[in-house]
C-alpha cells in the first residue's frame, strides 16, 4: 500500500531518503550510520567503563543524536548476544528542562518502561528480569498518573494536583524503580540503563544549566545502574559543567562534521535501504555532496535541501508527466535551483552594510568560526564588531556561542542560512575549510582544558 500523498513511491523509494529526522536506535540506523567508528567506540568504552559520566558536543545537526542513539542500540545488541550478564540498555532520549520535577518523573518514568520493554533482554543477558507487574502497578494506577500527568504532558485537564518534586519522591513510585535497579542491574559489571539528555542548549542560558544538572546530581545521576550521556551543542556542555559537577560528567566527546565522503555515502546507503529496482533518485550521492559542501558540511540541513529540491522536481516533471531529466541535466537543474535559493536569501539580506559583508567573507574565507577575542584585530574598534555581529546575528547568517575551550569567551560561527548567502557571494563557489582549522575540524579530546 502506498501513500498517495507522498512524492516518494513515484520515485521508486518506500520512504523519504533524505529524511533530516535523527537515526533511529536499531537495525535501520545501524545500517545507516557512516564515518563514525572511531567515535561511536569512544563513546561505547565511555558509557561501559562506569565512574564520571560521558557528555558530547558538536555544532548544530552535525549527527550528534544519531550516533548516540546508534551506538547504544550496538551496545545493547553485543550484550544480548554476548549472554554475559552484563547490560547496557537505553532509555529512550530526555528533553532537557530547568524543572526539576519534571525532569524527574520524565527519568523514573523512562527508565520504568524501558524496563518494561525489554524484559527479555535481561532474561537473555543472563540477568535478573525486572518485576514488570510491581512498576506497571505504578504506570498503570489513575491517581499517581493523574499527579504526574501535567510533568509529562498526557495529563491535559486533568492534572490539577500540584506536581513537586516532593510528592513525587514521596509517592514510592522512584523507590520502586531504584529497587528494581538494584536487584536487576546489581553492581558495575552488570551493566546501567544509558539515559540520554539531548538538546542541553534548551534551557536557554547556561546558568539554568548548571543549576538545574546541579540538583539533578543527587536526585538521579547517581542512580545505581544508570549512566547520563548529556549531549548538547557546541559549547553548552562545556560550560554547564561547572565545578561541582566536573567530578560527575566527562569533558565532551566531540564530534565534528562527516566528511564530504562520508555525506555521499550516507545518501548511498539511503537510496540502496529505501529504493526499490530502478528508483530515480532526485539527489543523487554525488549531487548530495554538493550541496552539503555549499553548506559548509551541515549534514542536517544538506538533507532537508535535497527533500526541497525532490519536492521541485516533483512539482516540474512528475506532475505535468514529463520525463525525468537525465542524470547530467538534473545535476545542472540542482545547482541552478540551489543558486536560485541563493540569490533569494541574499537578497532578503540586503538590509547588511557593505563593510559588514567584508567581515562575513573573510569569517566565511576563515572557515565560518570565530573566537571574538582574536578577530578583534580586524576592526578597528571593538564597537564596530560588535555591530557587525549583531547585524549579522539579527539577519540570522551568523550565530554567537560559547568558546567550548573557555566558557567566558564568546565564539561567532555561519549559520546555514549564511553559508546559502556565501554560497551567492563567492559566485557559486564551494567553501574551503580556511586556513585556519577550527575545533570541530579536529575531535581532539585532549584539547579540553578541565
Ligand atoms: N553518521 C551518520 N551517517 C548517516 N547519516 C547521519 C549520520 N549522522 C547524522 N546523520 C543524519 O544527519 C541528520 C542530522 O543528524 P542528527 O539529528 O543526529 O544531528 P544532531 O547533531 O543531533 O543535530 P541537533 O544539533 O539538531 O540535535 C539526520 O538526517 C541524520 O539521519
Ligand atoms: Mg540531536
Amino acid at each position: 500500500m502506498s501513500n498517495p500523498f507522498s512524492i516518494w513511491p513515484q520515485f521508486g523509494f518506500a520512504e523519504n531518503p533524505y529524511s533530516n529526522l535523527n537515526l533511529p536506535g536499531d537495525t535501520v540506523g545501524d545500517r545507516l550510520l557512516v564515518g563514525r567508528d572511531q567515535e561511536v567506540g569512544q563513546l561505547q568504552r565511555r558509557i561501559g567503563s562506569m565512574g564520571t559520566h560521558p557528555t558530547v558536543e558538536g555544532p548544530a545537526g552535525v549527527g550528534k543524536s544519531s550516533l548516540i542513539g546508534v551506538a547504544c542500540y550496538r551496545m545493547l545488541r553485543e550484550c544480548v548476544r554476548a549472554k554475559a550478564g552484563t547490560l547496557f540498555l537505553p532509555v529512550p532520549s530526555m528533553q532537557a528542562t530547568s524543572s526539576i520535577a519534571e525532569f524527574e518523573t520524565q527519568a523514573f518514568f523512562g527508565i520504568a518502561q524501558a524496563m518494561i520493554a525489554n524484559v527479555d533482554a535481561f532474561r537473555v543477558a543472563g540477568l535478573t528480569v525486572p518485576d514488570v507487574a510491581r512498576l506497571n502497578n505504578w504506570l498503570n494506577d489513575p491517581t499517581f498518573r493523574q499527579a504526574q500527568g501535567s510533568a509529562l504532558g498526557f495529563g491535559a485537564g486533568g492534572g490539577a494536583a500540584p506536581n513537586t518534586s516532593e510528592g513525587f519522591a514521596s509517592s514510592g513510585f522512584p523507590q520502586a524503580v531504584r529497587a528494581e535497579l538494584d536487584r536487576c542491574l546489581p553492581g558495575p559489571g552488570a551493566g546501567a540503563m544509558v539515559c540520554l539528555v539531548d538538546n542541553l542548549e534548551l534551557l536557554q542560558t547556561t546558568s539554568e544549566a548548571r543549576t538545574t544538572l546541579e540538583a539533578l546530581r543527587d536526585r538521579v545521576f547517581n542512580l545505581s545502574g544508570t549512566r547520563w550521556v548529556l549531549c548538547g551543542s557546541r559549547g553548552i556542555v562545556s560550560r554547564a559543567r561547572s565545578e561541582r559537577l566536573s567530578g560527575i560528567f566527562e569533558a565532551p566527546l566531540r564530534v565534528g562534521p562527516l566528511t564530504y565522503h562520508s555525506s555521499l555515502l550516507a545518501v548511498e546507503r539511503r537510496l540502496e535501504e529505501y529504493g526499490s529496482d530502478g528508483a530515480y533518485a532526485p539527489v543523487p550521492p554525488k549531487s548530495f555532496e554538493f550541496i552539503y559542501r555549499a553548506l559548509n558540511r551541515n549534514l542536517r540541513d544538506a538533507m532537508a535541501y535535497a527533500q526541497q529540491f525532490s519536492e521541485w522536481l516533483y512539482g516540474e516533471y512528475i506532475v505535468p508527466m514529463e520525463p525525468l531529466p537525465s542524470t547530467e541535466r538534473r545535476a545542472s537543474l540542482l545547482a541552478t535551483w540551489l543558486a536560485d535559493l541563493a540569490d533569494a536569501a541574499h537578497t532578503d539580506a540586503r538590509g547588511i552594510q557593505r563593510r559588514h559583508w567584508q567581515f562575513f567573507d573573510q569569517l566565511a574565507e576563515a572557515g565560518g568560526t570565530c573566537r571574538l577575542s582574536e578577530w578583534e584585530a580586524y576592526f578597528s574598534r571593538q564597537q564596530n564588531m560588535s555591530n557587525a555581529i549583531t547585524a549579522l546575528d539579527e539577519a540570522r547568517l551568523v550565530s554567537r556561542s560559547v568558546d567550548p575551550d573557555n566558557a567566558s569567551r564568546s565564539m561567532a560561527t555561519i549559520t546555514p542560512l549564511g553559508w546559502l548567502v556565501y554560497f551567492h557571494r563567492s559566485r557559486y563557489g564551494l567553501p574551503s575549510h580556511g586556513a585556519n582549522p577550527t575545533v570541530d575540524d579536529v575531535p581532539d579530546e585532549a584539547s579540553d582544558p578541565s
